[in-house]
């Protein structure tokens, strides 16, 4: 399978430049199939930068059922304000019934995150990515030491490619720090999720995200009760590969 650029090459010359300039090149060659994926959360900034680019940006969100009022609120509010569609896609219904009668509605508090955000967010991602040729999404490097400080601008996603289908990720924030997102927030007057107003930095499902203390880092409101280098859902897990 040929590519259309050097991945390396683009991650390396595109490593320092701005996230929009990351965004043009995305767009520039894969125009309206682009995803942009959303998670109700500082991520907006991603949503803002590529709307300004292309109106007719594309994109989704992952309803896993156990998002916050706030977030839900949150998304619609993005919705309405960009006048842009957002695919919401949800779990499938044959897998999460059984699963929830089975184990019940916070079986991730025994035996980890695993199985529910298997059933909640990767299978409904990798329905929703089974067409698509380039994603992007708001993971940054200051998100989380232990498994995100080398994210590239641009990678083959190596968890969601087939060998007949490379799928390409770009993570144009990966450079920002929250502050730089924050500042952008703040400076254009954007929209964002209430939460953050209470103390919530990162922004996942209501029972498995918390407001950190300060000093605390954010990714320790995630998963609280986990190891910090188990703190990938699988959205990501190409994270946890190359770590490996
Ligand atoms: S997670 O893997 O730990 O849940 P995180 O909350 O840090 O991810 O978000 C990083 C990026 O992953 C977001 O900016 C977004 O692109 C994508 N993402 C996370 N959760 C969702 C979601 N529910 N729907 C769509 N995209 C999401
Ligand atoms: Fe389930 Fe928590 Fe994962 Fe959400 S973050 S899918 S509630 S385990």
């Amino acid at each position: 399978m040929s590519h259309p650029f050097d991945v390396a090459e683009i991650a390396a010359t595109y490593a320092n430049k701005s996230a929009q300039d990351i965004l043009k090149f995305a767009f520039q060659h894969f125009g309206d199939e682009l995803w942009i994926s959303f998670s109700g959360a500082e991520d907006v900034v991603l949503v803002d930068m590529a709307w300004k680019i292309n109106k007719n940006v594309k994109v989704f969100s992952l309803d896993t059922g156990r998002l916050h009022p706030e977030t839900y609120r949150f998304i619609d509010q993005v919705r309405e304000q960009y006048k842009i569609a957002i695919d919401i896609v949800s779990p499938d219904r044959e897998t999460l019934e059984p699963f929830v009668k089975e184990k019940g509605l916070f079986s991730f508090y025994k035996d980890g995150h695993g199985e529910c955000c298997g059933v909640r967010k990767i299978e409904p991602l990798r329905r929703k990515l089974t067409d698509v040729k380039a994603w992007a999404t708001g993971q940054r490097r200051d998100q989380s030491p232990s498994t995100r400080n080398s994210v590239a601008v641009v990678e083959i996603d190596s968890a969601f490619s087939t060998p007949e289908r490379p799928l390409y990720k770009f993570n144009p924030l990966a450079q920002m720090s929250s502050e730089d997102v924050w500042n952008y927030i703040r400076m254009l007057e954007l929209p964002y999720n209430s939460l953050h107003e209470r103390g919530f930095i990162s922004i996942g499902c209501e029972p498995c995200t918390r407001p950190v203390l300060p000093n605390q880092h954010e990714r320790e409101g995630r998963w609280w009760w986990e190891e910090a280098t188990q703190k990938e859902c699988g959205l990501h897990s190409g994270n946890l590969i190359t770590k490996a």
